[in-house]
């Protein structure tokens, strides 16, 4: 069993009372505050509505209101002026035969919407490949750059959602498969040919999504072939056609798929998944009607051990298309941000 670390206070804001008679203006200041804080930092943050007590329809009122307003900040301090409130379909906490169920780490709707490089610092690279799938996804298409859910109810099981951060666990794969420290544009270089040869090997492995062993350098097909989401699912028929070998997977100490992950994380940081945990995953605690948002591009996060009366609503900001100069601008400056607050390699 891991041990668990919780996210800091930071990551924990009060909402007014009276937040639905004030103007949008009286509160510029804690918005600039609240935007600066989901741009930037390695964990997700919590705008406590719940503790305000106002009941679920006024609660997701202040939820979609603070999103819109959260939104509308973001586009002027980030300059991504198209950036814009999606809500998506409730979905079910499906438990199969478990008590609770545990989302692995990943992006939300990662069949359009991962870390890539950008195009200012890589030239070269397909901006297209920003693109897995067109087709068989279980979100919308559109690119979540921040993802986020309001809480209906939190469910009989933990409403804890780990956050990882993304870029550092990049940066280490690189220098456990590539023995040295990467610059910051040897590091994008990296992921956009970990990007292309996941796309090359498509008609092979027939993954939809950008998987966690991809993205982080492994050309194993089965490593790049099958998506790493739900922890205690069995493989799927569809998967055990393309990898039979998977068939013998799963023991009494480890899930199937949990023993692949370790073989992933094994192969790309040489490390196990409870040693990743260990080293990267910092906790979120939301209550019954809190609003939780955090990156979805340069973090990714996961889901601890949720019961299946969880009732979550996503709300994510969006945008269209993840292209053109302002997400290029944006994508190479947020990258900048993140990589110069690496701790070096010691
Ligand atoms: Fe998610």
């Amino acid at each position: 069993m891991n041990q668990l670390q919780f996210a800091s206070s930071t990551a924990y804001i009060d909402v007014l009372e009276n937040v639905l008679e004030q103007s949008m203006e009286s509160r510029t200041e804690w918005l600039n505050s609240i935007a600066a804080a989901l741009h930037s930092s390695d964990v997700g943050i919590v705008l406590k509505i719940g503790k305000l007590d106002l009941g679920v329809e006024k609660s997701r009122q202040v939820a979609h209101l603070l999103a819109d307003e959260i939104c509308r900040t973001l586009q002027k301090q980030i300059d991504l002026p198209t950036l814009y409130v999606e809500h998506d379909r409730r979905r079910p906490v499906n438990v199969g035969s478990f008590q609770t169920r545990t989302l692995l780490p990943h992006h939300d709707g990662a069949h359009c919407s991962y870390l890539t490089p950008s195009t200012l610092d890589c030239t070269g690279w397909n901006p297209s490949h920003r693109v897995l799938s067109n087709e068989g996804y279980s979100t919308t298409h559109q690119h979540k750059v921040y993802q986020g859910f309001f809480v209906v109810d939190p469910g009989y099981g933990l409403s804890v959602t780990p956050y990882y951060p993304w870029l550092k666990v990049l940066r280490d794969a690189f220098v456990y498969r590539i023995h040295s420290v990467p610059s910051l544009g040897q590091l994008q270089k990296w992921l956009g040919d970990n990007i292309d040869a996941s796309i090359t090997a498509q008609p092979k492995h027939h993954c939809r999504y950008l998987t966690l062993g991809a993205a982080l350098g492994s050309r194993r097909l089965v490593h790049q072939g099958i998506s790493l989401h739900w922890a205690e699912e069995d493989f799927l028929p569809a998967e055990l056609e393309v990898f039979p070998e998977l068939r013998h997977y799963g023991d009494a100490q480890r899930l199937p798929r949990i023993q692949l992950l370790d073989e992933v994380i094994g192969e790309t940081l040489g490390m196990t998944w409870s040693k990743f945990r260990e080293t990267y995953e910092v906790n979120v605690v939301s209550e019954r009607n809190d609003l939780l948002l955090g990156h979805n591009i340069f973090l990714v996060h996961g889901g601890l051990m949720g019961g299946p009366t969880r009732w979550l609503e996503p709300i994510c900001l969006a945008l269209d298309e993840a292209a053109g100069k302002n997400y290029e601008c944006w994508l190479s400056a947020t990258w900048k941000q993140f990589y110069d607050r690496l701790q070096p390699i010691s």
